[in-house]
Parts: structure tokens; sequence; C-alpha cells
């Protein structure tokens, strides 16, 4: 089966990307390399043995989605294309709506043409109107608090439609949680634009020397230490999570991918000098607007539905993650 991968020579498509080419799929990959490298695709190669041809393009490019339908019998597609950033988004909604909202449109337009009706979507948990009521599942009530969320919203809304206007469609969408770590080779992972706005890859810059110390964003929540807790999950077990979902494409299935129990900002860096022995500064700092204390997944629907679970450790998190750092700022 060959697979479109849109966005395949970022963070999780790459990851993704691997893990397809290793359970023997065929891969072609599309990105207009706004936030990732052309050398993504030579890494992957040299991971796999498999070098997927790389479509420098945007996906908003209907007739360069036209050419590559045309040139590849393409199966399915895995729509990772997308900006990702909540802060930029709430500065320039037009951007992100542009890009991710039209972009969808225009992904859909082309599979449509072509007769290609499966798909398999990387959706958010930043779709939840989370509380604290936790662990999420996948019923909890849809409210996004921010444009990057919207948009998320808005493009499960569009695959949804789509199912229900043509049931030869299926279409699974993941919303995944906090994903981190790298693949274990140290060939690929996760670069952050400017200062990055996401636990992991900022306390990899700390501990890299780039950055002084890193500010724990609230140590006054109601939580065992006072600071926030999330579902860290290894990006080769989410990207693990895209293959089962494919291999059990039908209709439409909605589906959480996280661990299903949270750890604090302190558990993370405690791991973290244990799993590296760098010390990481850090000093206290103001809770960030928005932010909630706690929230994890519930993941038993795609545990029974897919037969997914997760396997890798918060360790194999923090050392995968600093090996793929330590590489990346030598
Ligand atoms: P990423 O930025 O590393 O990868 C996205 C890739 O898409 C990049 O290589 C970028 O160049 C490309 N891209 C963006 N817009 C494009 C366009 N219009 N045409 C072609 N290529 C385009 O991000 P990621 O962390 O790998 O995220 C992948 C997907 O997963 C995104 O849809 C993101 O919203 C979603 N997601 C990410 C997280 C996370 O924390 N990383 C969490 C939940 C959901
Ligand atoms: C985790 C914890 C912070 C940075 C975001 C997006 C979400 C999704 C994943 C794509 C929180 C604390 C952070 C720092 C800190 N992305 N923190 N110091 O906010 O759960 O989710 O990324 O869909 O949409 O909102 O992840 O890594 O930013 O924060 O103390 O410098 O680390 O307060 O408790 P978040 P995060």
């Amino acid at each position: 089966m060959k697979i479109l991968v849109t966005g395949g020579t970022g963070y999780i498509g790459s990851h993704t990307s691997v893990e397809l080419l290793n359970s023997g799929y065929e891969v072609v990959i599309i990105d207009n390399l706004s936030n990732s490298d052309a050398s993504v695709s030579d890494r992957i190669g040299r991971i796999t043995g498999k070098t997927p041809p790389l479509y420098i393009g945007d996906v908003l490019d209907e007739a360069l989605l036209d050419q590559i339908f045309s040139e590849h019998k393409i199966d399915a597609a895995i729509h990772f294309a997308a900006l990702k950033s909540v802060p930029v988004s709430m500065a320039d909604p037009l951007l992100y709506y542009h890009n991710n909202v039209t972009g969808t449109l225009s992904l859909c337009r082309a599979m449509k043409k072509h007769g290609v009706k499966n798909i398999v979507f990387s959706s958010s948990a930043t779709v939840y109107g989370i509380s604290d009521d936790r662990p999420i599942g996948e019923d909890a009530p849809l409210s996004p608090k921010n444009v990057y969320g919207n948009t998320k919203l808005m493009m499960e809304t569009v695959f949804s439609d789509l199912y229900h206007s043509d049931p030869e469609w299926n279409v699974t969408l993941l919303r995944y949680f906090n994903p981190i770590g790298a693949h274990e080779s140290g060939l690929i992972g996760e670069v952050p634009e400017g200062i990055p706005g996401n636990l992991m890859p900022y306390i990899t810059q700390v501990a890299a020397g780039l950055r002084p110390h890193l500010n724990i964003t609230g140590t006054d929540y109601d939580t065992p230490d006072g600071t926030g807790v999330r579902d860290y999950i290894h990006v080769v077990d989410l990207a693990r999570g895209h293959i089962k979902a494919l291999q059990n494409l039908s209709g439409l299935g909605i589906y959480n991918l996280g661990t299903g129990r949270g750890y604090s900002v302190r558990e993370i860096v405690n791991a973290f000098e244990e799993a590296t022995g760098i010390k990481i500064a850090c000093e206290e700092a103001p809770r960030r607007p928005g932010d909630l204390a706690c929230y994890f997944a519930d993941a038993s629907k795609a545990n029974a539905m897919l037969g997914w679970r997760t396997e890798k450790t918060l360790h194999e998190m923090c050392a995968d993650s600093w090996r793929f750092a330590k590489g990346y700022y030598k």
C-alpha cells in the first residue's frame, strides 16, 4: 500500500514515515519545509534503508497534488501538514485558517478527484473544552480555547461532513496529547523554531547551554507538587498509533492517543536529569494564561478498538529527546 504523508518531514510525520516503511508500506511525502528540512527524507532513508520521494511544495497547491496523485497510486493519506503554534495562531489567525483549513480542503478535493477516500488526520487534545475533569474521553465536550485549536476542530468537521456525505470515505481522527521523545537513532526529532514554547524542547535547549534556565510556568496549581500535569507520549508510540489506525480504517473513527497517565513539570525535569545526568536550572514563573492544572487521556478506546498501546517509558522519552537534541545543537 502506498501512503501520501503530508508534512512528512516534520516531527511526527517523519517518525510515522519511518514506522510505515518499517511495516512494509510505501511512502510519498509532500512538505513545504516551512518547519522542517529536506535532509529529513534522507535521514528516514538512513534509518529504514528506503528514502521516500519528497515533493517540496504546499498542500494548498492543488496542481501539485494533482500531479502527485497522477504519478502515484495512492491508497490513503495521513495529513500532518499544519502550523501548530498557539501564540502565533492568536496573532495571525488568517495565516492559520488559510494554511490549516484551506490546505485541508485542497487535499480533500484532490483526494476526491482521484478517488482516494482513506484518510488519517492529526488532530489534537486541544479540541476539547478541557476542564479539569479527567481523564478525557473522546465524548468530552469540544470547545477549543485558541485559534490553532479552532482550526483543528474545523478540520475535524470537514472530514466528518465528508464521511457523512459519502460513506465510502474512511476517516480516522487521532487526537494527540503531548508528544515528546525522538527516534532512538538520534537522526530525527523535534526542531523548534525560535524560542521553544513547549516544555521538552525548552529543557533540551537549557541542557545544551542555549538558555540559562527553565521557567516553570505555574507552581501553585492544585496538583501534588504545584506544577502542571500533562500526558506525555513518546513520538514513536504515537507514530505506531498511525499504523494501527491505517490497519483499522473503517467509517468514521475518533481516538485519543496518549498514555493515560500524567506527569508534572517537576517530574519531567527530574526524569530528564536522571536519564541524561545533566542538571536543569529552574526558576519559578507565573502561570501561562489559559493553562490548565492537569489533564490526560482516556486512551482505552484506542487500546480496545485499534489494539494499540504505548510501550515507551518516561526515561526513554527523556533520553531519546536528548540524544537527538545533543546531535542537533552540537
Ligand atoms: P511539524 O511542524 O514538525 O510538522 C508539520 C510539517 O508540515 C512541517 O514539516 C511543515 O513544514 C509542514 N507544513 C505545514 N504547512 C504546510 C503546507 N501548507 N503544505 C505543506 N507542508 C506544510 O509539527 P508536528 O509536531 O510534526 O505536528 C504534525 C501534526 O500534528 C500537525 O497537524 C499538528 O497540528 C499536529 N499535532 C501536533 C502536536 C505536537 O505537540 N507536536 C500535538 C497535537 C497535534
Ligand atoms: C506542558 C507543561 C506548562 C513550557 C501544547 C499545545 C497543545 C499541543 C501540545 C498541538 C505545562 C509547562 C511549558 C515552559 C513550563 N499542541 N511549561 N515551562 O501547553 O500542554 O500543550 O502542546 O496540538 O495544543 O497547547 O504543552 O509543552 O507547552 O506545556 O513550565 O517553558 O509545561 O505550563 O504545564 P501544552 P507544553
